[in-house]
């Protein structure tokens, strides 16, 4: 088989190393993918952009690929899937009324209310005065969030009242496009969060190991908030009694509620769990794809072959799969970021050491990376690499992870040196 990998992170460098563990798998194609797919054996990258659909379905009708993995959301909610399907490709991703449950979070609030799912008290404004007015009475702290895709920066979580008023401003002032015409404000919850990704065909819901992210860019969870600067799997806050609420709280009626508005929902339901100090949770978001830097700790523990486990749900038949298979153990990812990331950062500085600390065990997932014109490896984005350590158990795998992290250098590199912190106290 031939499959094409949509994105060029860390997510898409993970996904492309976990297929071509396979046998089944000849070849992996990445658009555009980065300098660590361009470097890994039976894998190239296609240097397109990921919404160029006509370019991509070209491509893959005149080149044999016989599946398409989609990373990001974007793609998702401009609706790659419906694009490539009406093709007669096999796309592994939610179609665009399905992608919605992450492109905007005022949909996805009223698809939780109307489902009974629990999430924090919220309300939607189309206009910066009511949404202030809204704040001032409910108090801080309090949560602002832009309505749309907006990489992650959308959401502030706003300690002052003043903080949240800035917030809507910079939202209706329109720094997040069309994807800030609505602002959602909500209740701000405390405890610690969880990643339940799950498979879904539409009709069998399979979770995959919880994962805890590190969203903040400072050590002890300060500072701003980012796309995820480390992560481990399986996080043991989220017990098996826990995990069984949230399939039949959580999940199961998310689908079956997308099911009752016409959306036959495959690919991955990802849901983001604030866990409440009493031991209760509620949904602070859904995502329509795999987490990133999520996938870099689950995919490493998964035993089931991963391409089986794709097809299973585009074709509808993972309710005839047995049960998921996992390795033992524990595995960690540390993100090595550019310095200034998530703020102004500098591109083009050469990485050196990466086989080194592959030779200490690490697997290092690029982000953003590319080769340049002399075949170096070098940065090209704020999340750079991930170094991804695995073993029996958090201690060995975080200890694994810096390890290889000390062979690894780049001008202005930046790593938080705490990642885990909360699970090694509890170990
Ligand atoms: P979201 O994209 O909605 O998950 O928001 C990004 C991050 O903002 C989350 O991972 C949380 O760290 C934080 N966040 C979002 N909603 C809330 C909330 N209601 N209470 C506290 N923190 C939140
Ligand atoms: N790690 C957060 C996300 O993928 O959205």
């Amino acid at each position: 088989m031939k499959v094409l990998v949509v994105g060029n992170g860390g997510r898409e460098h993970a996904l492309a190393w976990k297929l071509l563990q396979s046998t089944q798998i000849e070849q992996v194609v990445c658009v555009p993918g980065n300098g660590g797919t361009a470097s890994m054996a039976r894998c190239q990258n296609l240097p397109l952009a990921v919404d160029d659909f006509e370019g991509i379905s070209s491509y893959a009708l005149e080149n044999g690929i016989s599946l398409v993995v989609v990373g990001p959301e974007v793609p998702l909610a401009k609706g790659i899937t419906d694009y490539l399907q009406a093709k007669g490709m096999k796309v592994f991703g939610p179609n665009r009324a399905g992608a919605q449950i992450e492109a905007s979070k005022a949909w996805a609030k009223s698809l939780m209310l109307e489902a009974g799912i629990p999430t924090a008290k919220a309300a939607v404004f189309t206009e910066a005065a009511a949404a202030k007015s809204y704040v001032q009475a409910q108090g801080a702290p309090i949560v602002v969030k832009a309505d749309g895709l907006a990489a992650g920066k959308g959401v502030t979580v706003a300690e002052t009242v003043e903080q949240a008023e800035n917030a809507i401003d910079t939202i209706f002032q329109g720094q997040f496009g069309s994807a800030g015409e609505f602002v959602v404000i909500e209740e701000c919850l405390q405890g610690q969060e969880v990643s339940v990704l799950a498979l879904t065909d539409g009709l069998t819901i399979r979770p995959l190991l919880p994962a805890q992210d590190h969203k903040r860019v400072g050590e002890g969870d300060t500072g701003e908030n980012t796309g995820g600067m480390g992560a481990y799997a399986p996080a043991p806050i989220a017990t098996p009694e826990l995990m069984a609420r949230v399939q039949t709280d959580v999940l199961e009626k998310a689908i079956a509620t997308l099911k009752s508005k016409g959306i036959d929902y495959r690919g991955v339901l990802y849901a983001g769990l604030m866990i409440t100090p009493d031991g209760n949770f509620k949904v602070l978001e859904f995502n329509c794809r795999f987490g990133d830097p999520e996938t870099q700790v689950i995919l490493p523990l998964l035993a089931t072959p991963l391409e089986e486990l794709i097809l299973a749900c585009v074709e509808q038949r993972l309710g005839e799969m047995p049960p998921i298979a996992w390795h033992s153990g524990a595995a960690a990812t540390v993100v090595a970021a550019s310095g200034g990331y998530p703020g102004d950062y500098e591109k083009g500085k050469v990485i050196t050491g990466i086989s080194e600390a592959e030779a200490a065990g690490v697997t290092v997932f690029h982000a953003g990376t590319k080769l340049n014109n002399q075949q170096q490896i070098v940065t090209d984005g704020g999340r750079v690499l991930n170094v991804t350590g695995t073993g029996e158990n958090f201690q060995q795998a975080i200890a694994q992870a810096y390890t290889g992290l000390k062979s690894i250098q780049f001008e202005g590199i930046y790593y938080r040196k705490d990642i885990g912190y909360r699970v090694l106290s509890a170990e």
